[in-house]
């Protein structure tokens, strides 16, 4: 009785432990150096890859690194986002925080495809795109850092949790800091992660409101934002058809990774409605230093936005700890 009474305690114990820890990359370390003895050219193959596919087209670049924020916000960085839909499997590409909005998977197949003729079988998913997120960023201008890899794949997808985790245009400070929080991020990585904006498109679907509604409250009446206010209604009317229209989210350098995404927020111009939010809510206290901060230092915006990186790249699925593969097909569970 009393030893099973505290066989359960104890496995209770462990069971919360285990939940508490979720987000904490501790059980099996990433290494700089996991793939030197089986694929020592993994990182030129990335590498070679992403320069074809970013010179054909910078806005790879920006489709490859919100893929891997939505993979890592979701389960963790395990691959679950490249999953198709099959039978037995619900992928997560036709959430509806997802479908639409997510595009570059044929470029992390090519990649696996070379990848599986050079070492069958040794590179998981997870940690190609975590690798062609951080090439994809230094290929338009952004800082370089060092991944730590040796990531599973996972065996299932995260339908749900794309719903509850992932931040959207029209949330603001106070539903997506909590977010973060939830990943084991802290606000400094939020406002530097989101420094990402400053490469890639929004469709209007997702700034309609916000054009139509407080950007004359943040950008003033000055005949610049005017001007730019006008062109983004041209491309975004108030009518249903409209929906996929796309827009730059930083105008003023948007196939470059720089500071100029900030630049913008101080200026109220913030195309997307999360965007203006980390300056201009009466909320962004501490948001409002570190955009002003980025805005202001190049240099200081470059090492955050690395380390956030590394930060958001940790972020693991314990379950792949146990049940973890390396997929032979990115977009399915190997049978
Ligand atoms: C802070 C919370 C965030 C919100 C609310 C948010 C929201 C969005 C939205 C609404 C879009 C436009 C998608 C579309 O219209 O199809 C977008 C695009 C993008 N996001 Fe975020 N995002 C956030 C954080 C991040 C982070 C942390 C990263 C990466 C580190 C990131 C990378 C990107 C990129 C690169 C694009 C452009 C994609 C393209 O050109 O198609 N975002 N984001
Ligand atoms: C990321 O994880 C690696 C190993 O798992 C660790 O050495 C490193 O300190 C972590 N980095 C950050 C910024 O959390
Ligand atoms: C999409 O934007 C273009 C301008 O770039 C505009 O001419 C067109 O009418 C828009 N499409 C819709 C359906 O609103």
């Amino acid at each position: 009785m009393a030893s099973s009474e505290g066989l359960t305690l104890h496995c209770l114990i462990l069971a919360l432990f285990i939940a508490f820890s979720k987000v904490h990359a501790s059980d099996p370390p990433l290494t700089l150096d996991y793939y030197k003895s089986n694929c020592p050219t993994v990182l030129d193959i990335i590498r070679k890859e992403m320069e074809c596919a970013v010179l054909s087209n910078p806005r790879n670049a920006a489709l490859i690194l919100r893929l891997h924020f939505h993979d890592c916000f979701v389960q963790g960085c395990d691959g679950s986002v490249l999953l198709d839909d099959t039978i037995t499997l619900q992928g997560e590409k036709k959430a509806p925080n997802n479908v639409n909005a997510l595009k570059g998977f044929r470029i992390i197949d090519k990649i696996k495809n070379v990848l599986e003729s050079e070492c069958p079988g040794i590179v998981s998913c997870a940690d190609i795109l975590t690798v062609a997120a951080r090439d994809a960023v230094l290929l338009v201008g952004g800082p370089y850092w060092d991944v730590p890899l040796g990531r599973k794949d996972s065996k299932t997808a995260g339908y749900a949790l794309t719903e509850t985790n992932l931040p959207t245009a029209d949330e603001g400070l106070l539903s997506i800091i909590p977010k973060f929080i939830h990943q084991g991020l802290s606000v400094a990585d939020m406002v530097a992660l989101s420094g990402a904006h400053t490469i890639g498109k929004a469709r209007c679907v997702n700034f309609r409101k916000r054009i139509y509604g407080d950007f004359v409250a943040t950008a003033g009446l000055n005949p610049l934002s005017q001007h730019y206010l006008s062109n983004l209604k041209s491309v975004c009317p108030p009518i249903k058809g409209s929906d996929n229209n796309e827009s730059a989210m930083d105008y003023f350098s948007p196939n470059l990774f720089d500071n100029s995404y900030y630049q913008i927020l101080l200026r109220g111009e913030g195309l997307i409605n999360s965007d203006q939010e980390l300056y201009s809510s009466v909320f962004a206290v501490e948001t409002r230093k570190l955009v002003a901060k980025y805005a202001e230092n190049l240099f200081a915006f470059f090492e955050q936005f690395s380390e956030s990186m590394v930060k958001l790249g940790n972020i693991t699925n314990p379950e792949t700890y146990v049940n973890g593969e390396v997929r032979r097909n990115c977009r399915f569970v190997n049978t």
